[in-house]
């Protein structure tokens, strides 16, 4: 998709009239449009050139952007009708991701579109249950949750998923009773993972010990409904200065959380309704790429939001960002 001034013009504008942050920082901040909508983007990674990221429930999920010609490519993850909803590169081994299947963890082979390995099955007990958000941890460890039956988000059944650990020792799961797990971060000290259970409308924190990936203490962050936040916090990315980036599922949003206070510092809107989420990307790791979903709107809805569904760049935030951790074998 070819994006025109009038439209960026235009965006920028609308991010003016409802973003919480000063007029210096609207006047620069560019919310831009990068590819054709599909039904629920999710789960960006940034590995230059490319975005990977998600398109949950099609029947080819895995989706990736080349952010220097535009062009999408996409894959179909065999036997094709199982949602995909996470993706990590697999560091010095070109063309491999971890991926997520239903309530599996599995190996796929970008050159030959096969899945070559399995490493876990969740949640053996819950049929209903699938894999959602999952990120490697700064010391290669894959972190991913699973969520309960049912992909309208706000009618999941509660309390069905758990939250796992895939390394050396396997998958094992290290927090029951998860309604829908979803953002994962980890600050630069590697001592802090921030965890988002999307229903509890919170960013909850752990104590992380890198050595032994062991999640201790937990704690809540910031509650959005306590701050007066239009945001049900969906996926999460953190910054160069350990301030949180967290995707608002129904808040026509992404915000910039200070951890110590607790507090939205702030926030920048998209023209789409259910913005899902983030990971940092460009030369410089300054544009923030961020995905959307077209949730149950209505094709009238649709009408009024015809991005929904898209990547989008943000740039001109003057924040820098990290890059995203890549999975280190062996897992
Ligand atoms: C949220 O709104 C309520 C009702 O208007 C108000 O009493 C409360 O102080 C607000 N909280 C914050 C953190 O702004």
């Amino acid at each position: 998709m070819r994006v025109t001034a009038a439209v960026l013009l235009c965006f920028v504008f609308s991010a003016g009239a409802r973003a919480r942050v000063t007029s210096s920082e609207v006047r620069a901040i560019v919310v831009e449009p990068l590819t054709e909508p599909v039904s629920h983007a999710e789960g960006p990674h940034w590995q230059a050139p490319y975005l990977y990221y998600l398109d949950v429930f099609s029947g080819s999920p895995l989706l990736r952007l080349d952010t220097t010609s535009g062009r999408v490519e996409r894959w179909t993850v065999p036997p094709g009708n199982v949602p995909v909803a996470l993706a990590v590169p697999i560091a010095g081994d070109e063309g491999r991701l971890l991926l997520s299947r239903g309530r599996e963890l599995v190996e796929f082979d970008l050159l030959t579109s096969e899945v070559v390995a399995t490493y876990g099955v969740a949640d053996e007990d819950k049929p209903g249950n699938r894999f959602n958000d999952g990120k490697a941890d700064p010391a290669g460890r894959l972190w991913a949750g699973t969520m309960g039956p049912d992909n309208l988000r706000n009618k999941v059944v509660p309390d069905q998923g758990s939250l796992f650990l895939l390394d050396a020792n396997g998958l094992t799961a290290k927090v029951s009773e998860v309604d829908i797990s979803n953002g994962i971060a980890w600050n630069s000290g590697h001592n802090l993972m921030y965890y988002i259970d999307t229903p509890t409308g919170k960013v909850d924190v752990f104590d992380y010990d890198l050595v032994t990936a062991s999640i201790t203490n937990r704690r809540t962050v910031i509650d959005f409904v306590a701050q007066n936040v239009t945001c049900e916090p969906d996926g999460m990315t953190i910054d160069a200065d350990d301030f949180l980036w967290v995707a608002c599922w129904n808040g026509w949003q992404v915000v910039r959380v200070d951890p110590a206070l607790g507090q939205v510092v702030s926030q920048v809107s998209l023209p789409v309704q259910y913005v899902t989420s983030m990971a940092w990307g460009g030369a410089n790791f300054d544009d923030l790429y961020v995905t959307s979903s077209k949730g149950g709107l209505t094709p009238e809805e649709i009408l009024l939001q015809p991005y929904a569904g898209s990547v989008f760049k943000v740039s001109g935030l003057g924040v820098n960002g990290v890059p995203s951790n890549l999975i280190t074998r062996p897992f």
